[in-house]
């Protein structure tokens, strides 16, 4: 192949692969096999590599993206067959309670038990139709789940076909159940990743797991190694299986992940050993197990026992106990964090707790450390906490010589050095001063984070420079920055410089939601800044808005509300929207419909309009998500016909656009707004 038909195969099929994308990841509806887009891939990233840089190495080939666009918000779906939890077992005697219970239940059969590593994860439901893989939910509230089949698509070990008919199941549906995780290498690597961009770091590969399935942009997902384990199977009638063994034998058959530590036993002393063993051997183990899940394997016996509300009778998890060890604290340090709290941290002498060295953990706040009796110097119990985030449990008093000394919160922010705060009924104490350095750097991080401004290109280590250079103290400082400004840092180049100034400008239109997350009021999550976006037309309402409207506001509580107004009556934060909304920063607001099905086309006017003014219907199309253009192109989807057309009109006709005149045009426009 030549130098030209390389390139020109490498544009075509980059567009082709694009267009698959977005019928697999998008529309849920693939037009082609696994097989064949692969073979695409393949070709694609050959010619790429051949052809190097000449190829005109674009960053968004799908070589190096996958999936498509982000969805606004999941949607929800029934379960067929509810997700139920588990009832806990925390001690050996809870097991031998649980196998004396159900045996006695059960006589005079004797019941086989199928024990189950229980990997610390999320459950999800995976709904088969016809043996086709149709969609993924996540376990919701058990009766309804989220949508995630287009982040379980990019787990690859997911079986997009069951081989032949859904075995013994009269229905044509098959909900296979397992549990969605991270491996803990696959964890470190992507916090390692997020600390270097500045990010906030997961607290533990499940919560990091549950934030990856749960992301509406599945190009995130599959950025990240999501791993998974099934264990249940359910049809509407039942798959006629006979026993629990047997489900995870045919899981493994049709080609599901099954954990390969699962085991059948006949004696509560099997269960209680096997327990022990998985205990001990946890540490080797490549992912998070927090206990171990014994069923009743037999499904007749199963039925017989029958299920509680939330959790069945024929099986329960037995809980690993915390890991646990003894040190000293040498100190508590104070940290203060983007809203000011300051946290008293303890630094130990450092120890090993379930493989991981232990030097400092949080004691979050005066009354914490007081409930706990805890002195500087003193020998403590810690743990993990959800065997991840190390926790001091107590301390040990008997170990005490004397020479302990008693911890008081500084009256002054060690940051700062102005003075602390603790309101009445708090228990946190709080520097106030919104230009304390400490909180400077968080509130900026948090402002341009994605979820916030998402402002591209600027991280913790730009900010910092930015604070050490007297260029920012505040979030609105970042639009007023020139290029001069940035070019006068130390190793700043020319081009990061310019991508950063557009970046900072292609943040100017953020949505509404985004805007007020980003102001990093406390209490407001994304979540949060969403109902108040949605009941807002703009910042500025918002600001004025009276604590007790608030209250009235669905899914806000009293202590948003009080925050929200706190925030807003500070004056220099008052100051800080202003300087942003001078510098041209134009929060949307945004459609309360789900996407609109304009977004992405591209209007064009032309003659006068009678019963909007050009500007607009301008901002009619723009709130859909569409684009207002001055001239007619191929690209154009709609021309927009009124009085005394000009020749864009015969542009449209020579064109083959189809044209709308005003009337035509507000009602296809209010039709989407409904
Ligand atoms: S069985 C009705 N088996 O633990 C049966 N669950 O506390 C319900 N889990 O929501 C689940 N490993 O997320 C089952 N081998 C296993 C499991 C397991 C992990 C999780 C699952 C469930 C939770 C219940």
């Amino acid at each position: 192949m030549d130098r030209p038909s390389a390139l020109q195969r490498i544009k075509k099929l980059r567009k082709l692969i694009a267009y698959h994308n977005e019928r697999y990841y998008q529309l849920d509806d693939p037009e082609i096999s696994d097989a064949e887009y692969d073979r695409l891939m393949t070709e694609l990233m050959e010619l790429e590599q051949m052809w190097g840089e000449e190829s005109g190495e674009s960053t968004d080939s799908p070589t190096r993206t996958v999936g498509a666009e982000p969805l606004k918000k999941f949607e929800t779906y029934p379960h067929i067959t509810p997700m139920l939890s588990l009832s806990n077992a925390l001690s050996e005697r809870d097991i031998l309670e649980f196998v004396r219970r159900v045996s006695s239940q059960l006589e005079p059969e004797k019941p086989t038990y199928v024990l189950e590593p229980k990997i610390d994860g999320v459950a999800v439901n995976l709904m088969y139709e016809e043996g086709v893989f149709t969609r993924g939910l996540t376990r919701g509230d058990g009766l309804i789940g989220e949508n995630i089949s287009r982040n379980l698509k990019t787990i690859s070990s997911i079986p997009m076909t069951l081989p032949g008919p859904p075995a013994a199941s009269d229905s044509n549906i098959v909900e296979v159940r397992g549990e969605v995780f991270l491996h803990i290498e696959d964890f470190k690597l992507l916090n390692r990743k997020k600390a270097s961009e500045g990010k906030p770091l997961f607290a533990n590969p499940r919560n990091a797991a549950a934030g990856s399935i749960r992301q509406l942009d599945s190009r995130v997902s599959a950025e990240r190694p999501l791993a998974i384990n099934c264990y249940a199977v359910s049809g509407i009638d039942g798959p006629g299986f006979e026993s629990q063994w047997e489900i995870l034998q045919r899981l493994r058959e049709w080609g599901f992940p099954v954990n390969p530590l699962i085991r059948r036993v006949e004696t509560v002393d099997e269960c209680v050993a096997f327990f022990r063993e998985l205990e001990a051997t946890r540490k080797e183990i490549p992912y998070e197990i927090d206990g171990m899940v014994i069923k009743i394997d037999s499904l007749a016996q199963q039925r017989r026992l029958g299920a509680l509300s939330r959790s069945p009778r024929w099986a329960i998890a037995a809980k690993f106990a915390p890991a646990q060890a003894t040190t000293v604290i040498e100190s508590i340090d104070i940290q203060v964090g983007r809203t000011g709290v300051l946290t008293p941290v303890a630094r130990m002498k450092p120890v090993s707790l379930g493989g991981v060295t232990i030097s400092h953990a949080t004691l979050h706040n005066m009354a914490e450390i007081e409930k706990k009796d805890i002195l500087v110097g003193d020998t403590v119990l810690i743990q993990r906490a959800g065997d991840v985030i190390p926790q001091v449990v107590k301390s040990i008093s008997s170990k005490r010589t004397g020479n302990e000394r008693p911890f008081s919160m500084p009256e002054r922010c060690p940051s700062c050095g102005s003075p602390v705060y603790k309101n009445e009924g708090e228990a946190a104490h709080r520097c106030i001063n919104m230009t304390c350095p400490a909180q400077t750097l968080e509130r900026i991080v948090h402002f341009v984070s994605r979820g916030a401004m998402d402002i591209d290109g600027i991280g913790e280590k730009l900010v910092r420079r930015l604070l050490e250079a007297e260029l920012a103290r505040g979030p609105a400082d970042l639009y007023y920055l020139t290029f001069e400004d940035l070019l006068g840092l130390e190793r700043m180049a020319e081009k990061s410089a310019r991508n950063i100034i557009s970046a900072i400008e292609n943040s100017k239109r953020p949505p509404l939601s985004k805007f007020i997350y980003a102001l990093g009021i406390r209490h407001v999550g994304e979540d949060t800044a969403a109902i108040l976006a949605d009941y807002v037309d703009d910042i500025n309402e918002l600001a004025v808005l009276p604590r007790e409207r608030l209250c009235e506001v669905r899914g806000i509580g009293p202590v948003v509300a009080e925050n929200v107004t706190e925030f807003f009556a500070e004056t220099s934060n008052r100051e800080t929207i202003d300087r942003l909304l001078a510098a041209g920063v134009r929060p949307q607001k945004e459609q309360r419909t789900a996407a609109s099905s304009l977004a992405g086309t591209t209007f064009v006017f032309t003659g006068a309009l009678n019963r909007v003014t050009r500007n607009d219907a301008k901002k009619m199309v723009e709130s859909l998500g569409a684009s207002a253009s001055s001239a007619v192109s191929k690209s154009t989807d709609y021309v927009i016909v009124g009085k005394d057309p000009g020749s864009k009109f015969q542009k449209a006709q020579e064109l083959g656009i189809p044209t709308l005149n005003e009337d035509e045009f507000l009602a296809m426009i209010t039709g989407e707004n409904e």
